[in-house]
This record gives C-alpha cells, structure tokens and sequence, in this order.
C-alpha cells in the first residue's frame, strides 16, 4: 500500500504546477515541430463540438449545452455574429458573449469563440447592416463584369477598420471577463473566408492594387518574381492577389484583436474540393467550387507569409472520403501549423477521423452541428457481413474514452509519443512500429486463432498506442485487438530474445494520476488485449524481453 502511495505520488509531482503556469493565458508551444494548445499550463486537447450557425441565443442555447454533454464534450465551439454585437456602429452589445461565457462555466466546457465578421463561407453575411446597406462607405466585392456581390472587398480601408474595431472590442471584452479564468481557449478569426462568385474583386481600388507591384518582402518570401500579380504569379495571379489581399485584411483584424488579449487564433478552411463530377477537369473553380482566396490547400504559403497573426490555418472537413482525409491531414499538418480540425461531419467517420488525426498530432478536433437532432448513422445493410455482429458508431464514444486522459494525450502527443492506425477497406490487421515493440493490430471480432480478422462492415476499427517507458504502453481502441511483439528489425539482429507480459492494468486518469481498477489476465490477454464494444477501457501494459532459450542447453543439443 505504501509502494502504491509513493508511485502515484511520484506520478502527481511529475508535471507540478506553479501558480504562474496555471495563470498563463492559453497559448500554443511548440516542441520538435509538434504541438500542443497549452491551458492553465497544462496540455489540452480539445474534444469540441461545434453549435449551429444560429444558435448562441439564449432561447437555443440550453440545447446546446445538453448536446454537448451528452458527446461528453469538452469544449464548445460558439459563434459570436457582428450583426448582434455592433448593431449600431460603436455601440457594442456583449450580452450574448457574456450569456455564452457564463453558461459554458456552468456547464464546465472551455469555449472556442468563432468571429462571424466580414467572412461567413465565403460571404458576407454577418456584417450589421449598417455595413450591408451602406455599400458606398463599405465597398463590395464586384466581379469582373463589375456585379456588387455579397462579399465586402478585402481591398477596402475602410472595411477593414471596422472589422477591426469590433474584433479589438470583443477581444477586450473577453480580456474583461476571462482574463483570469480562460474559459475561451482559441479565437476563431471570420469563418470560411474567400470569395463566393468571383476569382478576385475586380472594384477600382482592387484593380488599382492588382495592377500595381506585389509588395516586395512578401514576393520574395514567397521567391516569386518581382513587378505586378501577373508577373509574379502568372496564371495563378487572380487567385494569388485573392489570397494574399485576404490573408493580409484578415491578419490586420488578428492583430488588433490580440493587442487587447492575445488568445491563439486561426482561420477556418473550406478548403478545394477534388473535383469528380466533370470530365477534363483536373481541380475545382475559385470562387465558384470554394472561396476564392481562403486559405486552401495551394493557399497555404501565401496565407503563412501574410498572416502571422494567424496561428492555425484549420480544414473543415466534410467529406466521407478519407484518402482525401488523410491528404488534407498531410496538408495541413505542417512545421510551421498545428493540425485542428474545427469542423467535421457528424457522422460514420468521425470515429477513424478522430484516430487519425489524433495519430498525427492534432491539438483538437470537432465535429459540427451538435445541438440538432441526431440520428444515429446506421450502416447500410447490404455492406453487413452476415456473421459479424453491427454495432452502430456513436461519436460521442470516442470523447467519452478521452475526456478523462485528455491532458495525459495531449502531452503524450507533444512529446512525440502517441500513435493511432485505423482499419481500412482490405486492411483490418495494421502494425505500429515503436523503437522497442511493434504492435500488431486486428480489427473485428471474433478472432479465432489461426484466422485473419474479420475487420469491421463499415471499417470502423481503430487503436492507439502511446509509449509511457521503454516496454510501457498506455492502449486502446475500439473494435481492435493489440499484441506486441519484438520490432522486426531487432528479430532479426538477435534472435535469442522474446517478449511477454509483466502485467496489464485497466484503469483511468483521474485528476493526471493513473489508477488502476483491475489487472487483466487469462482470456483478456492470452490474445492481445481486446477493445470490444461502445466502452473499451484504458489499458497501461508493461512488457519485458527474455532470452527465448537457455544458450548453453541449445549449444548441447547442436
Ligand atoms: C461550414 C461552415 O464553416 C459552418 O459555419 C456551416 O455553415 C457548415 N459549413 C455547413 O453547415
């Protein structure tokens, strides 16, 4: 008994806590190109869930909450709407943010604030309207037959001085009401920015502006010729000059706002969709298929050389595609971007989604949409292999395996220690190679010895491994089983050597500190450890390698 107090109290004082550390603002840090979003000076990861475009009222906001209770969520992701918060111009009206802050603190989730500024999906549809119906002070984009579209020119002076303005004051606001609690632990900056309906503003200002030379530090960061947009960037000039006039509006507003409180901030991307409807048509319109000038894919180093205010250039993702998951994970994820996922479908996929971003750094993820009804996605029959029982993904399982360990995830992902495989079609036994274990995974049940695994019908399986010491492992998954063997490599280099378990323990995080609840055995181990079912457990796994045969017998015998 006293053993087990001092382990877990030298488990506690690993990471102690100062009183200045717990009072540092949420922040980003960086370490060995990985990252983590740093809360009351701990790793946090966001387990979010986004709330529909129109509901931080007060008459919606309950289902909110409950929505995200019952995901065992643990942040929000809130929409604060300029239309409300500036009615008239200079008068701001902070009781919605305010009602969202003080709920949240109720509720006991952190909040993301989404600034719906000049930028909503491509539009312009949150500005007040004393923006809208004033186009003359606060010019539009047009396109190029001159059309006044709904979109405010990212060319205008005075466009951004409001958005400034406002975005400074609510970020004051906040300051105001959380500066010492950080309830809201990340900014988003506009929402899906980039033109609907052109490639680029073509107003006389824009046009003045396209015409004129590319400011000259940003072409050279870029090494892109030096003279005007066409000469700099050829064919791509149009959408070039959209990316950068965007980035650099949107950086301005950035910047004043974390002058009055400088929480990480990041832009939300609608990012280009592959093309696959049309023939001859190898990438997808700006301004028509996604907004012009966003931070998409072949956007990103324009956005990273004008925008350093921006912290994470973050992909919304709707899509069931997940080759096109994992190319926009490898896009995204970058040296010099966090990878956050601030949008996704709410679907089938969230589960493989969450995995594997997971498995690849993420600092958070966060499905849309939470607070409508939801209705279990259940799998189409015909894909169902008749002998493998179905078991309907609920999203909320994954954040209900986390939440507990999320600090304990988050650090593990920051020190480069968390690896996730997921099952694919054709692909339900994976291996993670670790510097001194692989881990085999299978995905399915049952698993009768001396059979492949079944996989999943709807490719479900997924797992993690995270390396707590040299043979220590913390693991879990769902519908997965996981067994260590000697890396391959090594087998080969010696071959007298083998690895078994010391011991298994099931258990949780609570409060940072393990505890275990039972030490697992016999059929829960003879074959791997087995994540079956919506509530698989956390499994910390010690292993130690032996001689496989007595040298000096074996030398007899030869
Ligand atoms: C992406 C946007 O960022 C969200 O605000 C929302 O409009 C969804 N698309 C679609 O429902």
């Amino acid at each position: 008994m006293k053993k087990l107090v001092l382990f877990v109290f030298a488990l506690a004082s690993l990471h102690p806590q100062s009183d200045a550390q717990s009072k540092q603002i949420p922040h980003l840090e960086k370490r060995d190109n990985r990252f983590a979003l740093i809360v009351d000076g701990k790793p946090f990861l966001v387990l979010g869930g986004q709330i529909n475009n129109s509901s931080a009222w007060p008459a919606t906001l309950p289902g909110a909450w409950s929505a995200a209770e019952a995901m065992h969520a643990n942040t929000v992701e809130a929409p604060v709407y300029w239309e409300q918060m500036e009615p008239t111009k200079g008068a701001f009206d902070f009781s919605n943010v305010d009602l969202l802050v003080n709920q949240a603190r109720e509720h006991h989730v952190h909040l993301v604030l989404l600034w719906f500024g000049t930028w909503k999906n491509g539009q312009n549809h949150y500005v007040p309207e004393w923006i809208k119906s004033d186009p003359k002070t606060y010019p539009r984009e047009e396109n190029a037959y001159g059309k006044l579209l709904d979109v405010m020119s990212p060319n205008s002076a005075a466009n951004l001085d409001a958005d400034k303005r406002a975005f400074a004051a609510l970020m004051r606001h906040v300051k105001s009401i959380d500066g010492t609690e950080h309830t809201v632990i990340l900014v988003q900056v506009e929402n899906e920015s980039g033109s609907v309906g052109s490639i680029r503003d073509f107003s006389p200002a824009a046009q003045k502006a396209f015409e004129a030379d590319v400011p000259a530090e940003f072409a050279r960061t870029l090494h892109a010729p030096a003279g005007n947009w066409t000469k700099a960037f050829g064919p791509d000039a149009d959408e070039s000059f959209a990316a950068y006039s965007t980035a650099h509006y949107i950086n301005e507003v950035a910047a004043a706002g974390k002058a009055e409180y400088p929480l990480p901030m990041y832009c939300n991307v609608w990012f280009a969709y592959p093309v696959h409807a049309l023939e001859n048509r190898d990438r997808p319109s700006a301004g028509q298929e996604y907004p012009s000038g966003g931070p998409q894919q072949a956007n990103i180093p324009i956005w990273k050389a004008a925008a350093p205010s921006i912290d994470i250039l973050a992909p919304d993702f709707y899509s069931d595609d997940f080759t096109l998951f994992r190319n926009i994970v490898a896009a995204y994820r970058r040296d010099d971007n966090p990878l956050f996922i601030p949008e996704s479908q709410f679907g089938i996929n969230f589960g493989r989604y969450f995995f594997y971003a997971l498995g690849h750094g993420a600092i958070g993820f966060s499905p849309f949409g939470i607070d409508r009804a939801q209705q279990p996605e259940v799998p189409n029959p015909q894909g169902v292999i008749a002998s493998a029982p179905v078991r309907t993904v609920n999203p909320a399982e994954n954040y209900a395996l986390f939440r507990a360990p999320e600090e304990q995830i988050a650090r593990l992902n920051l020190e480069g220690k968390l690896y996730t495989v997921v099952e694919d079609k054709g692909a339900p036994r994976q291996s993670i190679h670790l510097t001194t274990a692989d881990a085999a995974v299978s995905f399915g049940f049952p698993q009768p010895d001396g059979a492949y695994p079944p996989g999943t019908p709807t490719f479900q399986g997924r797992a993690m491994v995270a390396q707590l010491g040299p043979l220590e492992f913390l693991v879990t998954g769902f519908d997965a089983s996981v067994s260590f063997t000697l890396p391959a490599a090594e087998l080969q280099k010696q071959q007298n050597q083998q690895i078994e378990i010391l011991q298994a323990d099931e258990g949780q995080y609570v409060d940072g500190v393990w505890r275990t609840t039972r030490i697992l055995n016999g059929d829960q181990t003879d074959r791997g450890l087995n994540f079956r079912g919506a509530n698989p457990p956390l499994v910390r796994i010690r292993l130690h390698t032996l001689p496989l045969y007595d040298e000096a017998v074996h030398r007899k015998v030869e």
